[in-house]
């Protein structure tokens, strides 16, 4: 999805709005673009490629302006050129515009526009936005009501069917932005002296810890002394102001070469904060703060559905097999973008989960209200604080795992199965989980961080072995029961960001057509964990082994999975089942980050992909 940044304040906006773009690239960087109020009109850079490019053109540019809006680009209508980078001047370059989202009628209002002589230089939708408030613009010399500029916004997303995040100038009034939200999320950084707007509070993070997230349907007006907010229809809305939990130097990459290495080894932490403060040991059990449900209101609930997309569905498979396990609460998991259309009966007691890292996630979102909209309580497990997932969610957990930059999600991911995990001791502690079951759970939750940090010290190991298997290009997971979500999050990691065919499955499925595709060219990553699977599992590895398939195995079988039994073995600690999901998961993100490492590949920013999808 693209990242939007405004500014208007007392300082140059360029270099602002440059290191703004700069924290928002995992939302998209085909080409990006910044819009600067200068003199009596306003001046547009926009290359294609990294924000890294713009940067270098702005810094030449050398503006003194101290206004402007920016934009990185992930690109929906029209190929990846200069042409159709963000901003987009109307055809009398009096207004300027960075959108994030899709204008599904934009034809339509194209023709109309052409119609009253307006011209095109893109093949976007977002253009026919810049035009269409530039035709209301000059149509409404006088704005009977209120400044000109936000009229002539509001009069034109009337007409607008689709999502949006917008942030509009006008030649004519260098001291003001207008934005407006409607699906995709923006943001308000309210500070001293000036004033910031962006898709996400990672690009403001740095100059203020004052955020306002707009609402659909809200309209903002800024200038460098103070900000308002309306409605379309025109209502007034008073603004909450909400403190950013985390600081700028928690976006920062450190020491290390990739964000996707820095979140894997700050699993420990992240899953410390994940778990603070939520444990009731008298009672030997979780407890959460924000599920706004009794125990009355939890005994009536006698279906659990959650939703999700990408790693986030496999977060949810592992939790059907947690909370199952531990609650014998029945569990259903849906893909988010399915759920919406497919139109499932349900039970009239059951209760949804929604799991969103970014908790923008518009498929995701889109589920949540059609459950809503169907009378089902909707909870968010969510590490996005003040996402709309969030707000628009009748409760929920947050993952407090601190921003996750790489693409490809790592600790967001480990820190959902804990919270599944939680939630599976939380509800099974309600109905027929023993105390002493309970008191073991909470003390398998608790060693996590230490036993992470075991097998984060096999890095060196399990990079030899990664490096051995980086020149394949296809590769079958397999993991039995809660394993087999995890051999599919193993997969995916592997695709995303090494660009390699890679496919998990079931291990006894393996048996059902995938066995085909088993060769010297084609290895095995195998979880083989401890427990009543064991014994199976070694024999799905001997008949891959049979059939010259080399096999990387994770075991935590100590000498029950002897060194004979791979070609490849990285052993894992032997721990409770509730949190042997989250064990296995380490050496997989391991081992595909020292893969694509060595193919060379863009790691942080891997081709097509963005961190969160805002458009449907
Ligand atoms: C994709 C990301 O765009 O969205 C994945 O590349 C992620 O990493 C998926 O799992 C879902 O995102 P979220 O924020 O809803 O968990």
């Amino acid at each position: 999805m693209c990242g939007i940044v405004g500014y208007v304040g007392k300082h140059a906006a360029s270099s602002i709005l440059v290191e703004g773009l700069k924290h928002l690239e995992y939302r998209g960087y085909d080409s990006s673009g910044i819009a600067l109020a200068e003199g009596n009109g306003i001046e547009v850079i926009k290359k294609t490629g990294r924000v890294a490019v713009l940067a270098g053109l702005a810094q030449k540019h050398a503006s003194k302006a101290s206004m402007g809006i920016s934009h990185t680009r992930w690109a929906t209508h029209g190929g990846v050129t200069d042409e159709n980078a963000h901003p987009h001047l109307s055809w009398d370059s009096k207004i300027a515009l960075v959108h994030n989202g899709v204008i599904e009628n934009y034809k339509a209002l194209r023709t109309f526009l052409e119609g009253e002589g307006a011209t095109f230089r893109s093949q976007t939708d977002s253009e026919v936005l810049a035009n269409l408030i530039a035709y209301y613009y000059n149509l409404d010399e006088t704005a009977q009501n209120g400044n000109r500029l936000v009229c002539a916004v509001r009069q034109s997303l009337i007409h607008v069917e689709g999502t949006y995040g917008i942030a509009v100038i006008c030649a004519d009034l260098p001291n003001e932005i207008v934005g407006a939200r409607k699906g995709s999320p923006l943001c308000i950084g309210v500070g001293h002296g000036e004033n910031l707007i962006a898709s996400d509070v990672a690009a403001f993070v740095g100059r203020t810890q004052n955020v306002v997230y707009l609402d659909d349907g809200q309209i903002v007006h800024l200038s460098r002394e103070d900000f308002s907010i309306t409605t379309i229809a025109e209502e007034t809305v008073s603004p909450v102001i909400n403190q950013i939990d985390w600081k700028i130097e928690e976006a920062e990459l450190g020491s290390y070469k990739h964000f996707m290495e820095k979140e894997i080894f700050e699993q420990p932490q992240a899953l410390e904060n994940a778990m603070r403060g939520r444990f009731s040991d008298d009672e030997s059990t979780a407890k959460f703060g924000g599920l706004n449900l009794d125990a009355r209101e939890w005994r009536q609930v006698d279906r659990i559905v959650f939703c999700g997309c990408g790693t986030a569905w496999h977060a949810c498979l592992v939790a059907e097999y947690l909370i199952e396990r531990f609650s014998r609460i029945p569990v259903e998991v849906e893909y988010a973008s399915e759920f919406r259309y497919r139109n499932a009966p349900l039970d009239k007691n059951a209760l949804f989960f929604v799991v969103s890292q970014s908790g923008e996630t518009i498929d995701t979102l889109e589920a949540l209200r059609e459950a809503q909209r169907k009378g089902f309580r909707v909870l968010g497990i969510t590490n996005g604080v003040g996402s709309t997932i969030a707000r628009e969610s009748d409760g929920g957990v947050y993952q407090h795992s601190g921003p996750e930059i790489g693409v490809a999600s790592t600790k967001a991911f480990t820190s959902q199965l804990l919270i599944s995990g939680m939630l599976g001791l939380y509800l099974g502690r309600m109905r027929d989980l023993s105390f002493g079951d309970g008191r073991e759970m909470v003390k398998a939750f608790k060693s996590l961080p230490g036993l992470i940090s075991q097998i984060l010290d096999q890095a060196d190991q399990i990079k030899a072995i990664a490096e051995r298997y980086a020149e394949f290009q296809d590769f079958l997971f397999l993991g039995r029961q809660s394993m087999f979500p995890i051999a599919l999050e193993g997969a995916l990691k592997l695709k995303e960001i090494s660009y390699i065919h890679a496919e998990g499955y079931p291990a006894a499925e393996m048996k059902h057509g995938p066995i085909a595709l088993i060769s010297e060219q084609c290895p095995s990553v195998v979880l083989s964990p401890h427990g009543d699977t064991l014994k199976k599992v070694m024999s799905n590895i001997e008949e891959t082994r049979a059939r010259k398939g080399r096999v990387i195995a994770i075991t935590s079988a100590g000498k029950d999975f002897p060194d004979s039994a791979a070609d490849d073995i990285i052993r894992i600690p032997t721990a409770h089942s509730c949190i042997m999901p989250i064990l296995s998961t380490i050496p997989l993100q391991l081992l595909a980050y020292y893969i694509a490492c060595k193919r060379g590949c863009d790691v942080d920013k891997p081709r097509n992909l963005a961190k969160s999808v805002t458009v449907e």
